[in-house]
């Protein structure tokens, strides 16, 4: 049985390539390396012993995404990462976005039932939720969805919708959507890690490169937010934990008759923890100073967000595991692996 991961040598996806084989899945990747590279098929290898099959192409050509399902025909469950996530890019270049994020997934759907593939993950973002109000705080996944504060979020909420619209039009599909938090953190062995291109957008890449003077000060958005220590609070997930998600999700759409044909859920870590907490996890956890200062708001963000995630407990039977300071190191680690890599 093989699963199709697409975006699968990206952040989470490789991760997520990872703990597919060591539960005993093969994985096919496809991928356009427009936003990762090549070498990371050689960190997975050399972490699980297996190279994935990899085919490079881009979901929006559904001539080519045909081969690939004609090629594997053990594929029976399909894990969609492969999008444009740059919530900034996506304000400025919106059409883009739209087209990739959009067509990608609906050949895929279009797909499915030709090739006897039953089984979606899709990739979603907290992003749905907006700003929750005070209320809806920590948020459920019956949180309202509120009006999208960028193209990138509109984009995931309307896949959510074509998902749920086609699998009720009768297509023989069940599907689990994921709803992340913020992703962060690096694999323990160092092989696999976030790789931003350009200046990082993100805050722990930023963390890292101004811990390995790449960067010569971190700044932190805002401390004027109604938030016990004035800065944004987030839910940081780690990634070999959201990972983990994957399987126990990519299990219940393929091995488990009693699950709904769509179910939602939360994969966070239920507990928000503030910018400026961030900053001193970093510190006390590595040892390396920060130099960081404060700065005005950026433009599009949220104040606070965490998640409530014990549906996932409970019927995924999934919850992160990892505490704050080892993904910090985590992270370090691997920013300290790029430099070795790069000198
Ligand atoms: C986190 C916090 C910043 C950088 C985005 C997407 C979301 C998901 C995760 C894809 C915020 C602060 C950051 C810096 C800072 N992506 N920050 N200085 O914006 O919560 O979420 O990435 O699925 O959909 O929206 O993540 O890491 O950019 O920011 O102070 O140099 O860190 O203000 O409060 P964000 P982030």
């Amino acid at each position: 049985m093989a699963i199709l991961v697409t975006g699968g040598t990206g952040y989470i996806g490789s991760h997520t390539v990872v703990e597919l084989q060591q539960a005993g899945y093969d994985v096919v990747i496809i991928d356009n390396l427009s936003n990762s590279r090549i070498e990371v098929l050689d960190g997975i290898t050399r972490i699980t012993g297996k190279r994935p099959h990899f085919e490079q192409l881009d979901c929006c050509d559904k001539a080519a995404l045909q081969e690939v399902f004609a090629r594997y025909p053990d594929i029976e469950g399909i894990i969609h990462f492969a999008a444009f996530k740059a919530v900034g890019e996506s304000v400025e270049k919106p059409l883009p976005y739209y087209r990739n994020n959009l067509v990608s997934l609906i050949n895929l759907l279009e797909l499915m039932p030709e090739y006897g593939v039953r089984g979606l993950i899709f990739s979603s973002s907290c992003t749905v939720y907006g700003q929750p109000t005070a209320e809806h705080l920590p948020v459920t996944e019956a949180s309202p969805i509120q009006p999208a504060l960028s193209p990138y979020g509109n984009t995931k909420q309307i896949n959510e919708d074509i998902i749920r619209y086609y699998i009720g039009s009768g297509a023989p599909v069940k599907s689990v959507i994921l709803r992340y938090f913020n992703p962060i953190g690096a694999h323990p062995s160092a092989e696999i890690g976030e790789l931003p291109i350009g200046v990082p957008q993100n805050l722990i890449p930023y963390v890292t490169q101004t811990a390995a003077g790449i960067r010569k000060e971190l700044r932190i958005f805002g401390n004027d937010y109604s938030t016990p220590d004035r800065t944004c609070i987030r839910d940081y997930i780690y990634v070999v934990d959201l990972a983990k998600a994957h399987v126990k999700a990519m299990d219940r759409v393929l091995h488990t008759p009693e699950a709904e044909p769509i179910e939602v859920f939360n994969i966070g870590t239920g507990h928000g923890v503030s910018t400026l907490e961030v900053v001193e996890t970093f510190e006390r956890a590595t040892g390396v100073k920060l130099p960081w200062s404060y700065a005005p708001r950026r433009e599009g963000d949220i104040e606070q967000i965490w998640g409530n995630v014990d549906k996932a407990a409970k019927v995924l039977g999934w919850r992160a595991e990892a505490n704050l300071d080892d993904v910090l190191r985590s992270a370090w680690h691997w920013q300290q692996r790029l430099q070795e890599q790069e000198s």
